[in-house]
Order: C-alpha cells, then sequence, then structure tokens
C-alpha cells in the first residue's frame, strides 16, 4: 500500500490586491509590485494556478505539500488571499506548508503574514523552535523547513541558520531508527550550484553536510519555477532533490507543474514513484508527462 504525495510551488497568487504595495510603505516592495504589473502578472496565471488545484484534488492525494512563494510582496492584503485559496484543499492536516523568499519579501507583523498560515506549519513531534517541523503520516514523515529571510533590493537568498539545521541532524536521525521515509520540504534548492548568486541558499553547503551525514529519501523544493532532479551524492547512498516550476505559469517555457510521489515499503527498500502532471494549455489543462521511478534513475 503505497503514501502519495502531491507536491508544488510558487504560486504567486495574483492579481495584486488594490493598495497592497502601499501599505506601510516600503520601497523593496513597492518596486516588487511594478515587478508584478509589468512582468509577472503576465506570467502567473490564476486561472492556471485553479486549474492545478483541481487536478490535484481530483488525483486524490493522501497528503499536500507547498513549498512556498504563496505570494508576491507579503503584503498583509495578500496573506488573507493566499489562506482562501489554499482552505479549498481542506483541512490543515492534509496540506503542509512552508515559506518561500517573497512570503518574508519585506519583514511584516506574522500576525497579518505567515501566522495566518500557521495551522499549516504545524508539527506533531514536539520541538524547541516552529522549525523544522515534523509531520507524521503513515510511514511517512515530512519535515518542513523555513528558508526563508526578509533580504535587501535585488536579493532573493534564503538562510537556514544553525538552529535549524542542527535540528533537522537530531530528526533525520531520529526518524531513520524509528523507520520512517524521510521528506524534506525547502523553499530554496538545497544544494551549491542550482540557483543563481543572489537566489540561493547561503547556508546550502552546511544543510548538504547534515543532509548527507544523516540521510533523507527525497527532498523536494520550488523557487527556481523549473523542473528540475539533482541528486547529492552521501558514499553509501544518493539523496535525489526534486524541484518543480511555478504552479501558475502560463508560459509554455517552464508551464506549471505539480509531482505526485507514490512512496511504497516493499522487501525492506523504499520506492518511489514520480508522476510529473504539466500544465499543456487551456484545451487539454494538466497532463502526466512522464511517469519514473526514483530507485531506477539512481
Ligand atoms: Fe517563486
Ligand atoms: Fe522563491
Amino acid at each position: 500500500m503505497s503514501f502519495s504525495v502531491a507536491h508544488f510551488s510558487d504560486l504567486h497568487l495574483g492579481p495584486l490586491p488594490q493598495g497592497a504595495a502601499l501599505h506601510d510603505f516600503r520601497t523593496k516592495r513597492l518596486l516588487g509590485a511594478l515587478s508584478w504589473h509589468y512582468r509577472r502578472k503576465k506570467l502567473h496565471d490564476p486561472k492556471v494556478a485553479d486549474a492545478l488545484r483541481v487536478d490535484i484534488l481530483n488525483s486524490k492525494p493522501d497528503h499536500i505539500a507547498f513549498t512556498g512563494d504563496g505570494v508576491n510582496i507579503a503584503s498583509p492584503k495578500e496573506f488573507p488571499l493566499l489562506l482562501k485559496w489554499i482552505e479549498h484543499f481542506g483541512a490543515a492536516d492534509f496540506l503542509s506548508y512552508i515559506p518561500g523568499n517573497h512570503d518574508t519579501y519585506v519583514k511584516t507583523a506574522y500576525e497579518k503574514s505567515l501566522g495566518l498560515i500557521e495551522p499549516y506549519m504545524r508539527g506533531d513531534m514536539r520541538g524547541e523552535q516552529q522549525f523544522p517541523y515534523v509531520r507524521l503520516r503513515r510511514n511517512v514523515a515530512l519535515i518542513g523547513l523555513n528558508s526563508a529571510i526578509p533580504r535587501g533590493f535585488h536579493s532573493a537568498e534564503g538562510r537556514l541558520g544553525n538552529a535549524q539545521r542542527e535540528a533537522l541532524r537530531a530528526r533525520l536521525v531520529e526518524l531513520k531508527n524509528k523507520g520512517f521515509y524521510r521528506l524534506v520540504m525547502i523553499h530554496h534548492p538545497p544544494a551549491i550550484g542550482i540557483a543563481t548568486r543572489y537566489r540561493s541558499l547561503i547556508d546550502a553547503p552546511e544543510l548538504m553536510a547534515v543532509l548527507a551525514e544523516a540521510g533523507a529519501e527525497l527532498v523536494i523544493h520550488g523557487h527556481n519555477h523549473r523542473r528540475e532532479m539533482n541528486w547529492l551524492e552521501t558514499g553509501a547512498s544518493r539523496i535525489p532533490l526534486i524541484g518543480v516550476p511555478s504552479a501558475s505559469m502560463a508560459s509554455p517555457h517552464h508551464p506549471a507543474e505539480w509531482n505526485l510521489y507514490s512512496i511504497t515499503r516493499n522487501g525492506g527498500r523504499w520506492q518511489t514513484q514520480v508522476s510529473m502532471r504539466s500544465w499543456l494549455g487551456t484545451a487539454q489543462g494538466f497532463q502526466t508527462v512522464g511517469t519514473f521511478m526514483l530507485d531506477e534513475v539512481a
């Protein structure tokens, strides 16, 4: 019997609400709003995102992972709309959210921003800090990291920090000993060279060391708005690092996509099937564009 997880990312929910850029005036937010109106608006289509949501629900996954950038300029006017959009999926224990850099685009009061989404970021295991949170679903542990930090102009960098990385290390070891499949969720690509300099995870080398030492069965991410697959060599095994395009991208260049992971324990080994569902335009909607077993490409 398999456990299935639908993964999507980088919703960048539009359109920008009226006056979103003017709240608590910040220059970076204003520039972000201009970028939305002149560039992103043409790329991100809310209708595509709604179709993606319907497609995911039709596939009846056991769980949903949403790896951040739900909003655009971290305006308090955007987060209630994001919450409403997410609530269509169902109860908070059915969808796991982690923050992306656009969710902390500028410093915004927590209770007016990510605080609204907090029920979707609550773990089952008691920890000293909110992240990493762990949700245990059957024999799968979903581990949510927070790499989103407010940064200056032109920076989309992320960082986990030492406390989060060390907590992650302890959790990974503990969950392996308990026999769980460890599915790690992070917004930024978790390795060096996957994202360009001003978009990268600052402490990627340290994270890679933790993953290599403690192990994980799968790491999923967003941020780059394109389909990506990399491997972290650990000596004993290889950890797949898989990124999805933006959930709302209408253009045929890196169109919206989501992945369905079906995880099975078979003869003492984990098997993971990956199915990619891609937006092929209004007439065809989302279609499966590829299916493969992770252990066969490992
Ligand atoms: Fe994004
Ligand atoms: Fe991002």
